[in-house]
Parts: structure tokens; sequence; C-alpha cells
């Protein structure tokens, strides 16, 4: 059946039901889901999709390099932290922070992956540069041009900027820290060859590889291993966020690591908030053929079966429960089937208000604009694939009502 009618993708409509085990037994309690069905389903998805993550590496060790308490006009301490995953020297990955100056402490923060350098998200000349492989051109989303073979140079800095509104987000009182996605793992040829994956060539051997996004997301919680040593930024009140490739990212480091308070995904698209089932925008054949090193090589056995799968997105996305989520779309953005992604949320629901909070109250795809937030929050925005300040609105807003206070 096609789930296109502008009706909500629910169980009797063709999608497992997160709240049925594998056995077939319905799960009526928090402690079955907890139990016996949350780490059944993320047994499942990094068994046959996103492959099979390490735990915290025993050599992992890390280095603050700067620490500017007058940053920004003084408006911020920015801190950035040299991780290197498997030891010194080894693979490095630089962790940027900003905390808001003037506030009381320990503050909240958003924690996500950067597409184009740390150095991109903002001007301030006091960002390293990545040593790390950077895209020469990307037009029409940012202007690389600055970019030379391959290297950052001093051009690039905040070509990004758009997308990171630090001062605004600093202004409401949260930390915001990054890293940059190839520092992690590369997402150029050759894949793999750089980065964390080294590292682990145990992992990248046979079909459950550990793929791409799985990497990233594995960061996202090495970074949260890192925030937890800063007496500046409170540790249990961060906000996993990322954007497209990165929002998939952010989302499985949600779903897997209960630490992350609170997890955002921006226009995640397949393979992230989107239903695969409705058979629209990107599917599984897309995703494995342009981008062969996101998901585990077992993934590829799903091709062509979008609207035959055992699974589908939200499985995944209930395992963040009870925990809020916010799942943002652009009405431009078809290839991540924006309705889809209002869908898959909307079919993780049931295990949200199991486990006592609050669901998605919408009945219907919201109008665009209209941001709706309970414990699941959504929007649809007008316009194309990007970040906006309208999206950081609803996050602040969403995250001033799960994370203050707390
Ligand atoms: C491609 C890909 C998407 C992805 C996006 C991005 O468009 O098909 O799945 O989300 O890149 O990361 O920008």
């Amino acid at each position: 059946m096609m789930l296109v009618s502008g009706g909500i993708a629910r169980a009797q409509d063709g999608l497992p039901d997160p709240l049925v085990s594998t056995d077939g037994t319905k799960i009526t309690s928090a402690k079955e889901w907890k139990e016996k069905r949350r780490p059944e389903l993320l047994e499942f998805f990094a068994r046959e999709m996103y492959g099979q993550s390490p735990g915290v590496p025993e050599k992992m060790s890390f280095e603050e390099f700067d620490r500017d308490r007058e940053a920004l006009d003084g408006k911020a301490t920015r801190i950035q932290i040299a991780i290197y995953p498997g030891g010194k020297p080894g693979p490095r990955i630089d962790l940027l922070i900003y905390v808001p100056n003037g506030v009381e402490g320990p503050v909240p923060a958003f924690l996500g992956l950067n597409f184009w350098g740390n150095h991109a998200i903002h001007k301030d000349p006091g960002i390293r540069l990545t040593e790390s492989w950077v895209e020469n051109n990307h037009q029409p989303y940012v202007d690389l041009k600055g970019v030379d073979a391959n290297r950052a140079t001093d051009e690039t800095r905040g070509v990004n900027a758009s997308q990171w509104p630090v001062e605004m987000i600093l202004s409401r009182g949260y930390a915001v820290a990054t890293m940059y996605r190839e520092d992690v793992a590369p997402d150029h040829e050759p894949y793999f060859g750089s980065g964390v994956p080294p590292l682990y060539p145990e992992l990248q051997r046979g079909e459950g590889n550990w793929g791409t996004i799985a990497i990233w997301a594995w960061s996202l919680s090495r970074a949260l291993d890192v925030l937890e040593n800063e007496p500046l930024i409170d540790a249990r009140r961060v906000a996993a966020f990322g954007f497209s490739r990165l929002g998939k990212a952010a989302l499985w480091a949600g779903a897997n690591d209960e630490r992350f308070a609170l997890t955002i995904s921006n226009e995640s698209g397949a393979g992230g908030a989107k239903l695969f089932h409705r058979g629209v925008g990107e599917d599984i054949q897309r995703l494995n053929s342009l981008f062969p090193h996101w998901f585990s090589r077992k993934f590829r056995a799903y091709i062509g079966k979008d609207k035959e799968l055992p699974f589908d997105q939200h499985l995944m996305i209930s395992c963040i429960a009870p925990r809020p989520v916010y799942v943002a779309s652009a009405i431009e953005d078809r290839n991540a089937d924006p309705e889809g992604e209002f869908e898959g949320l909307k079919a993780a629901e049931g295990v949200f208000e199991l486990l006592g909070a609050k669901g998605l109250p919408a009945e219907r795809w919201p109008e665009v604009d209209v941001s709706v937030q309970g414990g699941i929050g959504y929007h649809v925005r007008a316009g194309r694939h990007d970040v906006t300040d309208f999206d950081w609105e609803q996050y602040l807003k969403f995250s001033d009502k799960h994370l203050k206070g707390k």
C-alpha cells in the first residue's frame, strides 16, 4: 500500500509495530521495552544496517590546546580539544566548543558534526584549520573556492556560518560543540582510509562492517565522553544534532547512547527519519550506490525491497524514547520525503507514550512553517535542503522546554 495519501503510517499500514517483539510478544511495560525490545532493535539495526560499533577505545586521549575566555568579542569562552581516539600520535579529531560567558553554569549544549570544517562554522580566526581533506567545491550549497588542493585555507573561514548561528545559540544560554566529519571518517574515496577506521581494521572486514554513519555517531559519543570532563558544560543536558547525512548519524547516536538528553535531526531523510515503506524520495538502492560506505555492506541485501522491509526507521527512532527527539524537514527537500519523516516519528510515538513521555501532538502532517512540540517535535519549513535560523529557533524552543530547569 502506498502511504502517500496524507494518512499517517501505522502498524496496520504494513509497518512493523515497535511494540511487538520479533518473537511475537506484545510489549506492554517500560520494563519489557527496556530489557527486551530496545536491545533487540538496536542489535538488529547494528547487524543489518549501520554496522557494529566498538566501545570506548582503551588508548583514547585528549588534549586541550586552546582556551580563550574573551572569544567572539567577549561573548564566549572558546575551547579547542584534540581528541586522539587511538592515543597520540594517531588520528586526531578537533572538538571546537563555545560556551556563553556571563551565564550561570554548567550550561546545556548542542553537539554536532559539521560538513566543511570547524573553521567553516564561524569567521573566528582563532579556530584551528583542519588538516583533513576538504572538498574543493560544493556549489551551490557552500562556496569552497578558497580550498586549495583539498586543504582548508583562511579563505573558507565562516563559509558554513549560516547553518551555525553560534551567537544566537549562545545568547540563549547554550554551548555549541562541533567536530569535522572528515576528521572522524572520510566521506570520499578511499573510504575508510583515514581518521578512525584504520584504528579498527577488523571492523571493516566482512558484510557486517562498521559503516561511516555509525562511525560518525560513535564519534559523537566520544565527544560526549570529553564533554563530561568539562566543568563549564552540563554533560547530562547535551543534545545530539545533525544535518542530512550527519542527521542520520545524530539519530543513530541518540538511539544508542542514553547519555544524550535530546536528539535533533535536521533533514536526515533516507537512513535517518524517513520511512522507506512509502517508496517516496531516496531509496535503498540510491543510498547504497551513491554512498557505498555509509552503511554496513549487509544493508545492500535490502535493495529493491523498500516497501517490504521487515523493519523501518521508526523502530530506530523509538530507541531514543522517552528522551525527546526533534525531526525537521524542508518542503523542497523531496529526496528526504518530508511527509515520510513526519510519519517516521508518528509511527514511533507509541513507545514514547508507553514510557510516559508525550508524543507528537499532530494528527496530520503540519502546515509549512508550523512547529509542533510535545515529547517529540516536528516541523516542515519552507525552502530547500539547508539549516536556517528558523530551524534553530524551533530547536531552542524545544530544548528550553526539555533541558532548561532540568
Ligand atoms: C545526498 C544524499 C542524502 C543525504 C545528503 C546530505 O543528497 O542522497 O541521503 O542526506 O546527501 O548529506 O547532504
